[in-house]
Order: C-alpha cells, then structure tokens, then sequence
C-alpha cells in the first residue's frame, strides 16, 4: 500500500504518517514548512518532519509546494498511490484577510491541483479530504442559545445532538478561510460525484494533540496550554469566554480516515469534531488545565470576537457513526489535555 500525505508536518498529517507507517505502508509526506512562512518561527513544523523521519520506518519526505501544478502531477505520476491524505492548508480565518492570494492558492488551488493530479494517475485511489466547520460560516451563531455559567449552549431540541452536515453552507459570514476552504470542500465532493473518484470530506471541529506547532491564530488548545504552563498573557476575544468548541484528538481523526479508506463512499461529507462529550468552553478549558497543573494564564478580556468566530459548535457525529460503526472516539477531553500538558512539560 502506497500513501501520500499531504501537509506531512502539521498536527493531521504527522498523526496520518505514523499511523500509516505503523500499518508498514510506504508513505511519502509533502510538506514544504509554509506554516513557518504563515506563522512565522513558532508556526515551524521542520522539527516534527525531522521527527517524523527518524521514527518512521517507511516514510519519505518531499519539499513540495501543493501550488505547484506541473510538480504535483509529476507527484502522482511517478507513484501508485492508493490513499491520499490531504491536509496541507493555510489553516487559519484571521490570517487569510491578510494573505488573500496565499489563502486562495493553497486551500482551493492546491486542492485542484491533487484532485486533478488523482484524477489522471491514479483514480482508483481514495482520497480525503480535510475540510471545516467554518464552511457553515457564523450560521451556527443564529441558532437559539441559552447562557449557562461557564459556556453557551443549543436552546434548540433540533442541534441537541450538535451540528450535522445538511447544515447549510452559504448566505453567512465564513472568512476568506472558511470560502476557499468551502470551494475545495465542494471540488472535492464534486471528484467523486462527477468523475467517480472516491474522495471523503471530513469537516473538522477543533482537531488537537501534542503534535501542533500551536501559535494564537491556530491551534487553540496546544497554544493555550503552552500559555498556562508558561503563566504568559492569553486575550479571550469575546463571548464572556464561554464559546463552545469539539475537541477531537488528531488519533481519532486518522482512524475515521481509516474506516473510510476501507470502505470508502466516493463524494461524501462528514463532520468531524469531539461532538458533544468533548464539547468544552475556553473558560472550562483553563479550568481543567488549571486542576490538573496550578497554572493559568494571565487573562486580558477583549469585548470583540473574532470576525464570524462560532459561539458554540459541536460536530454531529451520528451519521458517520452510522456508516462506520466500528469508528468511535478513543479520547476524552481530560485524555487530550493530559496528553498535550505531558508533552509540553517535557520539551
Ligand atoms: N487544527 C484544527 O483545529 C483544524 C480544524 C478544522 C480543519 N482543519 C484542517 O485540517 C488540516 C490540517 O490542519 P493542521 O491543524 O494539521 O494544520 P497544520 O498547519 O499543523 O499542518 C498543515 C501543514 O501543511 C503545510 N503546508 C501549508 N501550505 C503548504 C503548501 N503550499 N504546500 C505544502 N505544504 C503546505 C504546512 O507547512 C503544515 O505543516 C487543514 O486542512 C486544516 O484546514 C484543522
């Protein structure tokens, strides 16, 4: 079995290397750092692609930018691909109204040029696709709410579950990210439905673990755990720090791609988060992390919210519980937050 993942240094696509790896795949990562150009020097992922190679045992690592049409197709023309994890983006809403192009180019170009790429030399391949609950742009926010002590919550019995992918995707505020990131979702369901290939779209929650160069523009609860232990300053942007986010671990994320790769439903859509058990606001998050370590962050509370940020999003999880049913979390909230807290204790 031969896999390709994209974005090969990042939390998703470290996760999908060893994983694959560990299964004795050959897998062959592109990563070419831009989290490090998006970021700057905290946004690096090098260390985790040195990591990666001196752990893997059948991992190959190439600096390949996605944008690049004419390399991607020689990518895929020079192997047999039978699985192709793709998770290279720039990730974050707030950075793209700063780097429009770059935004563009990445999440739905680079996306373009993988689908067609697959399309021509190796269409029997599956291929996934990591999306995000910011296609629904800040709809969710018009849903009914009631204010508990420490985090908003669905007032509306139709979202007690969370939110399912019928939810609708446009006539909202989505972020230049949330739009480029909509186009490739839509590409990609569009490669499976109409040229046949078996592509899945995942749209993710809030996708976690130790393994994310975690800055404040992304990577939410790595960076806020880095900022606890540290006891440095950490700005709440609005909603009195009650928003609800899903954390997901990125292990659990890889095998959901797993199950789907096994049985794989060309052009389908997915929501991908913690769901509600690992539904968690940011002041209960400080509050876990505070039990566990004595340590918070030095809180500055700002009225605004960020532009079309969700008040409380949690993933339905049922309808790919329904098709994979052997697929469940293995993570809990306290699980993942223990974890990152280990890992960022030891570095
Ligand atoms: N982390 C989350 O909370 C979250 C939530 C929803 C969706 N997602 C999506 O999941 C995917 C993975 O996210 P992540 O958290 O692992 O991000 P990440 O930034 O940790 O990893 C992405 C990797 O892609 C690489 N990359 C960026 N541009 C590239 C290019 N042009 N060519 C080659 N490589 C490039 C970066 O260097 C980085 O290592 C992304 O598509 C993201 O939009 C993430």
């Amino acid at each position: 079995m031969q896999v390709l993942v994209t974005g090969s240094s990042g939390l998703v696509g470290s996760e999908a290397v060893e994983f694959f790896d560990s299964l004795g795949a050959d897998t062959v990562g592109v990563d070419n750092n831009m989290r490090a150009d998006f970021f700057g020097p905290k946004g690096d992922t090098s260390a985790n692609r040195d990591r990666l190679l001196s752990v893997c045992r059948h991992f190959s690592h190439i600096d390949l930018d996605i944008r690049d049409r004419a390399e991607v197709d020689k990518l895929f023309a020079g192997n047999a691909f039978d699985i192709v994890i793709h998770t290279a983006a720039q990730p974050s809403h707030d950075l793209a109204a700063r780097r429009p192009f770059d935004d563009f180019d990445v999440n739905a170009g680079g996306t373009l040029n993988l689908l067609e790429a697959c399309r021509r030399h190796a269409s029997e391949a599956v291929f996934i696709f990591v999306s995000t609950n910011k296609v629904y742009g800040d709809r969710p926010n018009t849903i009914k709410l009631k204010e508990l002590e420490t985090r908003w919550e669905y007032d509306d019995p139709a979202y007690a579950g969370g939110i399912s992918e019928d939810f609708p995707v446009d006539q909202s505020l989505h972020s230049l990210f949330g739009a480029s990131k909509l186009a490739a979702d839509v590409m990609t369901q569009e490669y499976g439905r109409y040229f046949g290939l078996k592509t899945g779209i995942f749209r993710g929650g809030c996708l976690t673990g130790p393994n994310h160069a975690g800055v404040e523009l992304h990577g939410f609860l790595n960076y806020l755990v880095h900022v606890a232990l540290q006891e440095g300053p950490y700005t709440i942007y609005g909603y009195k720090g009650k928003q609800v986010r899903d954390q997901i671990h990125s292990h659990d994320v890889i095998r959901a791609f797993w199950a789907f790769a096994q049985n794989p439903k060309p052009g389908e859509v997915y929501n991908l988060g913690g769901g509600k058990t690992n539904a968690a606001s940011l002041l209960e998050c400080l509050e876990i992390i505070e039990t566990r370590t004595g340590k918070r962050p030095q809180l500055t509370y700002s009225e605004q919210n960020r532009i079309g940020d969700h008040i409380c999003y949690y993933s339905d999880l049922a309808k790919l519980k329904r098709d994979f049913p052997d697929w469940d979390l293995e993570y809990d909230l306290d699980r993942i937050i223990d974890e990152i807290i280990q890992h960022v204790s030891a570095t």
